[in-house]
């Protein structure tokens, strides 16, 4: 009956709707098999379409830009935190990433000035200096023409990179926190598309079993993090500085607030960039003219006698669009979602309160409306081209609410990938064999990703060029 009351509110016509092989469940066990397939069969229904799936929420995917505009940017208000946010409280708290309303405005003033460009700059030097150290070791790989399973090595090191910067410590054996993230991670995505009622998750299964031994390894990993700051002399040069600083100077940070920051940064600042430079290797794998060329590019910025500094980032063109075209196609957040806090119309269509936005990168980043033969691999679409209109490339989200970390982000993506590909070529171990994404909160490789490190081989030492000549 309220639900009737609820949706006579919403002013337009129903849109279609995405229906399953069963009743009452509807497109959930497709969902929870493989998301990335029932989101593109509801874009070839329509730009607004409602899931059928069991619930209190009726679920909707939007693919059209200009939707995903009005919904993070134009009527923001209206659009909150949903329950999917409130599974991830169960690591993050309430931390930035799931927060809202004024304890959300206060974190996001409080923090900002870590990811402000003057501050990025001042974290080029260690960006560099971690991605040298992995450089290091894939030495040693090439030498004994070892396999590496790149993502877990980009995994490593944007680990390496977020710690430093952000808590101002290195990421030492007890600080391993890879393992656990993956298996919360897939935890937290299989608990999403669920029937099962909440009351199960407290229930001694294996899985549930795995996923508290992994929080509590994470808690321990940002017990000590955060302990070990403490032991020191205030400083508020990063970001775990600002925190404790402020809570020293009687600001409303408890305890808790600052544990919940420090995960949410933990783990939203290093998976992310981590997949992101995962198929970037992947894809260059599969593309060695484009490897050569950034590599080049590299070569001619800098040369072979120095490291990438924050003012050679500017002339690294086409190395930048590499990473760009990677997020395209592979966005690591594939979706993300709004929950109507009250009735609304999109496109014409009756939006009720209580609904779930879908707001897929995934699927309008590869639509064909907006990107031509979307599924190729093209990091000239990024160098020749105007920019990309709003909101067809999305990777960051957008709005208020748009990543915190997307400056920085670029920025250790970009040192990172210079370092190292200035350096090696990679090579899959398997070629030919199909590298297929896997989504549970992030979009990975699935089973990882084999490839072997080669050396590349520079005639002669090149000395910096005064302008870039790649382009
Ligand atoms: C390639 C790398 C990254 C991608 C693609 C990415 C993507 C995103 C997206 C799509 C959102 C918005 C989600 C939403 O609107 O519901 C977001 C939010 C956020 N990201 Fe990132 N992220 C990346 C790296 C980082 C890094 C390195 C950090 C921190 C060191 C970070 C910290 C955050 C935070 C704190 C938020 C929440 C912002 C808020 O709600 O105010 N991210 N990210």
């Amino acid at each position: 009956m309220r639900r009737a009351t609820i949706l006579s509110k919403a002013r337009g016509t129903p849109p279609p709707v995405l229906r399953g092989k069963l009743p009452i469940v509807g497109v959930l066990p497709a969902l929870a098999r493989n998301p990335l397939a029932v989101l593109t069969q509801a874009r070839e229904i329509g730009d607004v379409v409602r899931l059928a799936v069991p619930g209190r929420h009726a679920l909707f995917v939007l693919a059209d830009p200009a939707h995903i505009r009005y919904v993070l940017q134009e009527n923001d208000r209206n659009y909150r935190r949903t329950p999917f946010h409130d599974r991830l409280k169960v690591i993050l708290g309430e931390g930035l990433v799931t927060s809202e309303g004024e304890l959300w405005r206060q974190q996001r003033h409080l923090l900002q000035p870590t990811f402000r460009a003057e501050q990025v700059r001042g974290f080029v030097r260690i960006m560099r200096e971690q991605a040298e150290a992995c450089a290091m070791r894939w030495q040693q790989a090439a030498e004994k023409t070892e396999v590496l399973d790149v993502s877990r090595e980009m995994s490593d090191l944007a680990l390496k990179i977020v710690v430093r910067c952000m808590f101002g410590q290195d990421a030492g054996e007890d600080l391993d926190v890879r393992d656990a993230v993956h298996e919360a991670q897939a935890w937290i995505s299989d608990r999403i598309w669920s029937l099962a009622p909440d009351w199960t998750e407290r229930l001694p299964t294996r899985g549930n079993r795995r996923f508290r031994r992994s929080l509590a390894m994470l808690n321990g990993a940002v017990e000590r993090i955060i302990a070990r700051r403490l032991r020191t002399t205030a400083r508020n040069d990063d970001l775990l500085g600002m925190l404790v600083v402020a809570q020293q100077a009687g600001e409303s940070i408890k305890a808790r607030q600052l544990r919940d920051e420090v995960m949410t940064m933990l783990l939203a600042g290093h998976e992310t960039s981590a997949t992101v430079l995962a198929w970037a290797w992947h894809l260059l794998g599969e593309s060695p003219s484009v490897a050569e060329r950034i590599s080049a590019e590299v070569r001619q910025t800098i040369g072979t006698f120095r490291g990438v500094e924050a003012e050679d980032l500017a002339s690294l063109t086409v190395t930048r669009a590499v990473i760009q075209e990677s997020m395209r196609l592979y966005p690591p957040a594939a979706w993300f979602a709004r929950l109507a806090a009250g009735p609304d119309s999109i496109g014409g269509f009756a939006i009720p309160s209580g609904a779930i936005v879908l707001l897929s990168p995934w699927l309008t980043q590869r639509d064909r409306r907006f990107w031509p033969d979307p599924d190729r691999f093209d990091p000239e679409r990024f160098v020749s081209h105007e920019r990309p209109s709003a909101y067809t490339y999305f990777p960051f989200g957008g709005g208020p609410r748009t990543c915190l970390g997307n400056h920085f982000a670029m920025t250790e993506m970009l040192v990172a990938l210079a370092t190292l590909v200035l350096r090696f070529q990679l090579v899959h171990a398997h070629p030919g064999a199909p590298v297929r994404p896997e989504l549970l909160l992030m979009l990975r490789p699935a089973r990882g990703l084999f490839m072997q490190p080669v050396e590349r081989r520079h005639t002669e030492p090149v000395a910096p060029a005064d302008t870039c000549s790649v382009r």
